[in-house]
């Protein structure tokens, strides 16, 4: 399985400030942080970043809520980095999310979930060279 993956802290998280919090609950569960940013998307970005999913009729309402304020960018480290960041993560819906699980504690809807996690070794290079150059990740 693949060491790395990919992850975003959404701005429904950043604006409760709930960045510190699950960047600790994040290290504390021993994933090593890579590469990390602040950053803002502009439409085009989430457009392009989530682009598998513009035929869904969420797709107008995620644009919007992922360009509305600062995300936090991060590449993270593990042995099979992917799975077991999802499984941190939980659920997409936080009502089916697990106790403990960061979107369990700090996602407010399906559509505001407080994190991103990748969802193949594939995608979480893809996703990570999105937002981070070579000399970005360590
Ligand atoms: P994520 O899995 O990180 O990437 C796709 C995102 O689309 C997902 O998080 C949610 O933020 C959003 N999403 C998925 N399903 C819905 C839905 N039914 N309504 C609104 N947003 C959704």
């Amino acid at each position: 399985a693949g060491k790395r993956t990919f992850t975003m802290i959404k701005p429904d998280a950043v604006e409760a400030g709930h960045i510190g919090a699950i960047l600790e609950q994040i290290t504390a569960s021993g994933f090593k942080i890579v590469a990390l940013k602040m950053t803002q998307m502009a439409t085009a970005d989430a457009q392009e970043f989530y682009a598998v999913h513009n035929e869904r009729p969420f797709f107008g309402e995620l644009v919007e809520f992922m360009t509305r304020g600062p995300i936090v960018a991060a590449v993270l480290e593990k042995e099979n980095a992917v799975e077991d960041f999802r499984a941190l993560i939980g659920a997409t819906n936080p009502e089916d999310a697990a106790d403990g699980t960061i979107r369990k504690k700090y996602a407010k809807s399906v559509g505001e979930n407080a994190v991103h996690g990748s969802d193949s070794d594939e995608n979480a290079k893809i996703e990570a060279s999105f937002h981070f150059a070579g000399r970005e990740m360590f």
